[in-house]
């Protein structure tokens, strides 16, 4: 889908309610190599989460879940639908995020990424995140494993 003008006119961002979470676990489904069960999805909400939602033209097209821990959050899970990839939603639903919770008190925004995401690392990368460390076999499935990388920004 070319971008045009959506980025600049159509699109907005605020929390993700309880009523979005079907929607949103649709774009889950879509998104990820390795989705959440719709279970785990569903349990990502509530008063130690900080969650967003992106909507272009008024139609949710991705979403950023964060949970929080005293000063430091955690960015569990970010997505943007496959259709609206590149149009600048990734970027500016985390920057959004991240100033939301600078203004929660939050000083660091921790995250883990998989080493052959290739698209979040460099959204990672261009945000600011620095790379903290490696998780050697830190995801598995089907008798396959990946490692992690584990990335820091400093919010204060
Ligand atoms: C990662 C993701 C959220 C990026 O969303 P997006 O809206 O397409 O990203 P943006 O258009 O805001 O891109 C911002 C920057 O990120 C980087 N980027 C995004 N997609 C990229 C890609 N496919 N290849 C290389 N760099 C990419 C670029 O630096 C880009 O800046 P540029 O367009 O000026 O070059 C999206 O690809 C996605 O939903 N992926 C599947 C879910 C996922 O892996 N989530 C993260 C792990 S939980």
């Amino acid at each position: 889908m070319p971008c045009g003008n959506r980025f600049m006119i159509m699109h907005s961002i605020s929390k993700l309610k309880l009523e979005d979470l079907n929607l949103a676990y649709n774009i889950e489904q879509a998104s990820q190599a390795f989705p959440w069960t719709e279970d785990i999805f569903n349990s990502n909400q509530g008063k130690n989460y900080f969650n967003l939602k992106l909507s272009d033209n008024f139609q949710i097209v991705g979403f950023a879940i964060s949970q929080l821990i005293l000063d430091e959050a955690t960015l569990l899970n970010i997505a943007i639908h496959p259709k609206y990839r590149r149009c600048n939603f990734g970027r500016h639903l985390l920057q959004t995020l991240i100033q939301q919770l600078r203004l929660r008190g939050v000083v660091t925004l921790w995250l883990e990424v998989r080493v052959s995401n290739v698209a979040a690392i460099a959204l990672y990368d261009n945000i600011g995140f620095n790379q903290v460390t490696l998780r050697r076999n830190y995801y598995h499935r089907n008798n396959t494993s990946e490692d992690a990388i584990v990335m820091a920004l400093s919010l204060s």
